[in-house]
């Protein structure tokens, strides 16, 4: 593991040894504990302080997810087995219970004084905005609900969503899983490649897209990214087209139809009975990479998934009725799914979304958003706060940012600089900061701080509640203190994956065969002697660029399907905005003459194939891979190479 540790001298945890006068721990406010929502539970549960409830919750978190079931959401008809484990490591939950994520999202909010309430604060970069009560956006479901049946969705059926983050995605996930169907969401920054292979596994007859979206003044062009996926995926056989931008887009015959012109029609009827489902049945599979060759469809059901993103957000960020939230992430990610589509909604708390670049059109647009809606409670990356960073305080000093109480980081280790600037630059040295530790398949916060935690800037502190968290090394036994191993959990928890879409052996082989019976995640850590948790990064072949997720087999496959490539490697090596950048290693075919175009031509070609966050930051050509004799690309050496560092045990390598 040792190559992952070659964290750089700006970014990543080794740096938080420079500062002497920076304090160890970093209290929260007095009143912000005493109110907490965790010391409220701790307190009723008759515990002396949150840790002694923690413990309390992993050793009984059975008993622990049981009553957030029933505390949490409502069933159409209560579970009476919590968790079958009799076709371990395919862990069902809640199991013989009936719910629908919809009617918790929406139906029992319109029942209540939340019917007025405001649901959604959307906002554009390009100035435009729109504000959806709970009642109204129960009722746009209800339409689009009507459509999809009127389009032959049925229960179990996927629909794939390609969209920008505009009110519509929200609308068309809620009306997929209202009906049972599950949604496919392919984030509207991937492009072809990536969305027809998307397509293709899933499956999807029906497709929902925009003429466009809005990105730094620029037009996003999903249809035309569409048609061309779609003509290597000839499964699809309804196109439903949002209108964005306005901008002329090619409509086919037959195939494409307009999101309003249905939405005006009779059968856009705004009563729409949410189906009932079982709790394990299917909401959505998202697609995420892995190790070796295509993505991953995850797939989460419908009743545990609820449980866990409604409870890890009251607790976690200690959502209140007169919070303003806002996730800057995008819905078409599982943070987007979890905490913008569904989490907010189950608590029925007001948020804002925005569609745009920070920076757009200066780097004052996000405080300026904080400032107008009075948000309370802010989420982000690292990425984009180191990216604000070097526009300097200036910009968010000039708002008043006074309405925040907490802050929340996710998607890579957030380098202790870039911590300290966000408390004190964007917190005023008053805002915990939630430093999020999870992923897409374990479908909610899994080691994050509460509002009642004393912080250390770049650890994600402790396991959440109900979580049973462990570093281990690779025969599984535990790693002493601050000793780096794989970072695994030893109980299933509600919101797990439950398996890998249409292929039940990935799901064992990628996360439950690498020590027997544990989940593994795929990232190194190591646990100080407090007992604080420090992520550390992937294992795998996965590399984290701005906090996205991508696979090396992704990135390679798209190079090699230029013309002019015989082989390509890529790796991640440090940026300090992006964390990690995407460096690759090209063999090109015999005749072929390496050149500074020729290098700018394959990355422009991955950008067109996968989306413009895959986009290299540097091609190498070389006329030989390091491999082992199986034949496999060693990108460790390649690495190590990169950075200086010895390459380490070279015992497979080719000769
Ligand atoms: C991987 C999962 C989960 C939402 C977004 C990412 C890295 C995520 C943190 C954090 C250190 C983190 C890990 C993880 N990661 N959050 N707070 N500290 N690393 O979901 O795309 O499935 O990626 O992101 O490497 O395995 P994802």
């Amino acid at each position: 593991m040792s190559e992952n540790h070659a964290a750089p001298s700006t970014v990543g945890q080794l740096s938080a040894h420079g500062d002497e006068s920076a304090p160890e721990f970093y209290h929260p406010p007095e009143e912000l504990v005493n109110n907490s929502n965790i010391m409220a539970y701790a307190r009723e549960k008759g515990f002396a302080d949150v840790e002694a409830l923690r413990q309390w919750s992993v050793e009984n978190y059975q008993e622990f997810w049981a009553d957030m079931a029933t505390r949490m959401v409502d069933w159409y008809q209560p579970f009476t087995t919590v968790l079958d484990e009799s076709a371990a490591p395919f862990y069902q939950w809640f199991n013989d219970g009936s719910i629908n994520i919809v009617h918790n999202a929406l139906d029992r909010q319109v029942k209540t004084w939340r019917k007025n309430k405001v649901a959604l604060i959307w906002e554009s970069e390009q100035g435009d905005n729109k504000t959806f009560t709970y009642w109204q956006l129960y009722k746009r479901v209800n339409k689009f609900a009507n459509v999809l049946k009127a389009m032959g969705v049925k229960n179990g059926d996927r629909v794939t969503i390609y969209l920008p983050r505009i009110p519509e995605i929200m609308i068309a996930m809620l009306a997929c899983a209202k009906i049972g169907a599950m949604h496919s969401v392919v984030y509207g920054g991937f492009s072809v490649e990536a969305l027809q292979t998307r397509i293709q596994d899933a499956q999807s007859r029906v497709l929902i897209t925009a003429d466009g979206g809005f990105l730094n003044g620029k037009i996003v062009e999903l249809k035309k990214i569409t048609d061309e996926a779609i003509k290597h995926s000839p499964v699809v056989e309804t196109v439903i087209v949002v209108k964005r931008t306005g901008h002329d887009v090619p409509m086919e015959q037959g195939r494409d139809i307009w999101y309003h012109e249905l939405m005006a029609l009779p059968i856009a009827s705004p009563k729409c009975e949410t189906e009932p489902v079982g709790a394990e049945h299917p909401l959505y599979m998202l697609y995420t990479s892995g190790t070796t060759g295509t993505p991953k469809g995850l797939v989460h059901t419908h009743g545990g998934y609820q449980v866990g993103v409604a409870t890890t957000m009251h607790f976690t960020f200690d959502i209140k009725e007169d919070d303003v939230w806002w996730c800057a992430a995008d819905p078409g990610w599982v943070t987007g799914h979890s905490y913008i589509v569904y989490g907010p909604l189950i608590l029925g708390a007001t948020q804002v979304m925005y569609e745009g670049a920070p920076t757009f059109p200066y780097p004052n647009r996000w405080w300026n958003i904080v400032e107008r809606y009075g948000v309370t409670v802010f989420y982000t990356a690292p990425t984009a706060i180191r990216g604000l960073m070097r526009f300097g305080e200036a910009w968010p000093s000039r708002h008043d940012l006074s309405s925040l109480r907490l802050l929340g980081s996710v998607g890579e280790p957030i380098n202790p600089e870039a911590w300290r600037w966000y408390h004190r630059v964007v917190g005023k040295n008053n805002c915990p900061i939630m430093d999020t530790w999870w992923q897409t398949e374990t479908g909610a916060f899994m080691i994050t701080p509460n509002p009642t935690t004393p912080l250390k800037p770049g650890s994600g502190t402790r396991p959440f509640l109900g979580i049973d968290a462990a570093v281990v090394n690779e025969q599984g036994e535990p790693a002493g203190d601050d000793e780096d191993g794989l970072l695994v959990i030893k109980k299933p928890w509600p919101a797990m994956l439950r398996t890998v879409y249409n292929n039940p052996d990935r799901y064992i082989e990628q996360y439950w065969t690498k020590i027997p019976n544990l989940y593994t995640a795929g990232d190194s850590a190591r646990q100080d002697d407090d007992g604080y948790f420090w992520v550390i990064g992937r294992i795998d072949d996965v590399i984290k660029v701005s906090g996205y997720r991508l696979g090396t087999a992704e990135v390679e496959s798209a190079l090699v399907s230029h013309h002019d490539v015989a082989e390509a490697a890529a790796i991640g090596l440090p940026h300090e905005v992006k964390g990690n950048a995407i460096h690759t290693f090209v063999i090109l075919k015999n005749g072929v003459e390496a050149s500074e175009d020729l290098a700018d031509e394959l990355i422009a070609h991955v950008g067109k194939m996968m989306g413009p966050i895959a986009k290299p930051e540097a091609i190498n050509f070389v006329t030989s891979l390091p491999k082992t004799r199986s034949g496999k690309i060693m990108r460790r050496v390649l690495k190590s190479r990169a950075l200086g560092l010895p390459e380490g045990d070279l015992s497979t390598l080719e000769a």
